[in-house]
């Protein structure tokens, strides 16, 4: 604290003056949030006029590619500036080296064109990983009862590729591998999307708080083992600052931490190390636990949502990937 701050006093000064009326707690407000902050998760499922309601996360639906469109736009009306894509595939499609994922006509791809056509001035972020599409609910392929990296680069490679060419605006790898941004940043450019995009989980924790996600996806079925050889444990942050300086150097333009609530100092830390644009994944198990305590009339929905999302700005966030991102933007919008 600088010493200015130490010799200040009560009763002359007082913190409480410039909290007396809104206006002034208007003007000396230190953070906003703003629609353009968000990014929107959406579960996409096969069908047409499909809506069906995930399970753990109550008011979050799996959506079929017409339903996902419109509420898309209404997203877009409301100032979003982002969407994020997730599959739910059918189990008969998952094999133990993620075929469906580099098809070139699969449930994302196909996503990524319906939108596209719709012309919506919105940003499309496709996460690369093949938790989705593996029978065994990993995220990389399973050599020997290991998840082996370097094999499974190969296939992200193609997976990012064939993204870009359903037009994603932005590759998410979320799998954590080592090398994987370099690889699939070389990827693009030689297949001529040196324009697209990467938002590279780079600091991703072996959390608790993806199993609502899972289900969602369906990842959960079969998932043998943890993902702790991959993801990161979550008692370190000097180890994050090292995962954000290789994806940088291997070529990320955006960096991501997840999850959010329980990180809110390594986003701080990052933001503050590498000032690179850098976001925070509000993720399922923590909408789950304001919804659910909400429902339940413990805390005030509206109120905590706006809290919380104000939060990550505050911590350094430049924006929020949250499943809030809806209700967020339209409580903006009624003041
Ligand atoms: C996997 C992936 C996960 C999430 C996004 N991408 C889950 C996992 O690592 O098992 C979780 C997001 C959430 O919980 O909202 N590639």
């Amino acid at each position: 604290m600088s010493d200015y701050l130490l010799e200040t006093k009560f009763p002359t000064t007082r913190m409480r003056r410039t909290r007396a009326s809104g206006w002034l707690r208007r003007l000396v407000q230190e953070n906003t949030l703003t629609p353009d902050d968000l990014i929107w998760p959406l579960f996409v499922v096969d069908g047409e006029n499909q809506r069906q309601s995930v399970e753990l996360m109550p008011g979050v639906d799996r959506l079929s590619i017409d339903l996902l469109v419109e509420s898309i736009s209404t997203a877009v009306e409301f100032g979003i500036s982002a969407i994020a894509l997730f599959p739910h595939v059918d189990q008969s499609l998952k094999t133990p080296v993620a075929y469906e994922a580099v098809n070139p006509d699969n449930l994302v791809c196909r996503a990524v064109r319906a939108v596209k056509e719709a012309k919506l001035d919105v940003g499309v972020i496709c996460d690369v990983a093949l938790d989705p599409f593996n029978s065994d609910g990993h995220d990389g392929i399973v050599l020997g009862g290991e998840v082996v990296n370097d094999e499974t680069i190969e296939i992200l490679c193609r997976q990012a590729v064939i993204q870009a060419e359903a037009g994603c605006d932005v590759i998410a790898p979320s799998d954590m591998m080592d090398g994987r941004v370099g690889a699939i940043r070389e990827a693009l450019d030689k297949s001529g999307f040196q324009n697209v995009v990467i938002m590279s989980y780079a600091v991703k924790y072996a959390s608790g708080f993806y199993g609502p996600f899972r289900n969602a996806v369906g990842s959960d079925v079969a998932l043998i083992g943890s993902k702790e050889t991959y993801q990161m444990n979550p008692t370190n942050s000097d180890e994050a600052l090292r995962e954000v300086a290789l994806d940088i150097s291997e070529g990320a333009d955006m960096i991501m931490v997840k999850p959010g609530l329980s990180y809110l100092d390594v986003v701080h830390r990052v933001k503050k190390k590498f000032e690179m644009p850098t976001f925070a994944y509000n993720v399922s198990g923590e909408y789950a636990m304001v919804k659910v305590a909400s429902e339940q009339g413990c805390i005030d929905y509206n109120k905590t949502v706006m809290e919380m999302l104000v939060g990550f700005k505050r911590a350094g966030a430049d924006g929020i990937l949250t499943y809030h991102a809806l209700d967020a933007a339209q409580l903006m919008k009624s003041g």
